[in-house]
């Protein structure tokens, strides 16, 4: 199954919990979160109280809860991240290089009772996956160079998609393949077929009108 996660990163931030429930109601299967710090990415967005404030909203029409996706862009890592736990999120990711002991920072996500990921960032490598996929319940790549939405599809991460499936299947774990950055519907279709199971999308569903119709032409891409 294939999921879209819509960043609310390029929603309203006036009106965050309408903005997540409208996109929940197109069609959203997760709610990707990007936590920006001014230091590890040069923007500042959303923190713990902001997380705490949407998870409410996080459930669909029939009552269903609806996976927050808290993709930390911030060094240090770990006090956040168990904030992030306490606020509610469901996943919790982090780029390696920004956590001096990786290892310790998804045995604290998971200890905290949340699932963990690692994000790998255009020219980041991912050897560390050889030490660490047994503590990892999701891959992501990123598909530009973190900090901002709007931003076009960088193509190497689809041979880096491609690796990373081919990790994952010999793991034989149940670890999510996750890409953000630039995915729009004319990519979509490209980005799916390279192994990704879960496609992050923010300016492409927030800029137009109709979230649901954005959603369905993705989704349409795999007919
Ligand atoms: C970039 C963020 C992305 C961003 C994606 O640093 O991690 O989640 O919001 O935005 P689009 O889909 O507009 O490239
Ligand atoms: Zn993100």
């Amino acid at each position: 199954m294939v999921r879209i996660a819509p960043s609310i990163l390029s929603a309203d931030f006036a009106r965050l919990g309408e903005e997540v429930r409208n996109v929940i109601a197109a069609g959203a299967d997760w709610i990707h979160f990007d936590v920006m710090d001014n230091h590890y990415v040069p923007n500042l967005t959303i923190g713990p109280g902001v997380a705490q404030a949407i998870k409410p909203h996080c459930v669909d029409p029939q009552g269903k809860p609806v996976p927050l996706d808290v993709h930390l862009m911030v060094r240090p890592v770990d006090e956040l991240a168990l904030a992030f736990a306490k606020a509610g999120a469901d996943y919790i990711s982090f780029h390696p290089d920004a956590s001096t002991h990786v290892d310790r920072t998804l045995q604290l996500i998971r200890g905290a009772g949340c699932k963990a990921g690692l994000v790998f960032n255009p020219a980041a490598s991912m050897d560390v996956l050889e030490w660490v996929i047994d503590k990892v319940d999701l891959i992501l790549i990123m598909s530009v160079n973190p900090g901002f939405g709007g931003q076009s599809f960088i193509d190497s991460a689809l041979r880096k998609l491609e690796q990373a499936r081919t990790l994952i299947d010999a793991s034989g774990r149940d670890i999510r393949l996750e890409v953000d950055g630039g995915v729009k519907v004319d990519n979509f279709r490209r980005i799916v077929d390279a192994g990704a199971d879960t496609l992050v999308a923010g300016s492409a569903i927030f800029s137009q009108p109709d979230y649901a119709s954005v959603i369905q032409a993705m989704r349409a891409q795999l007919d």
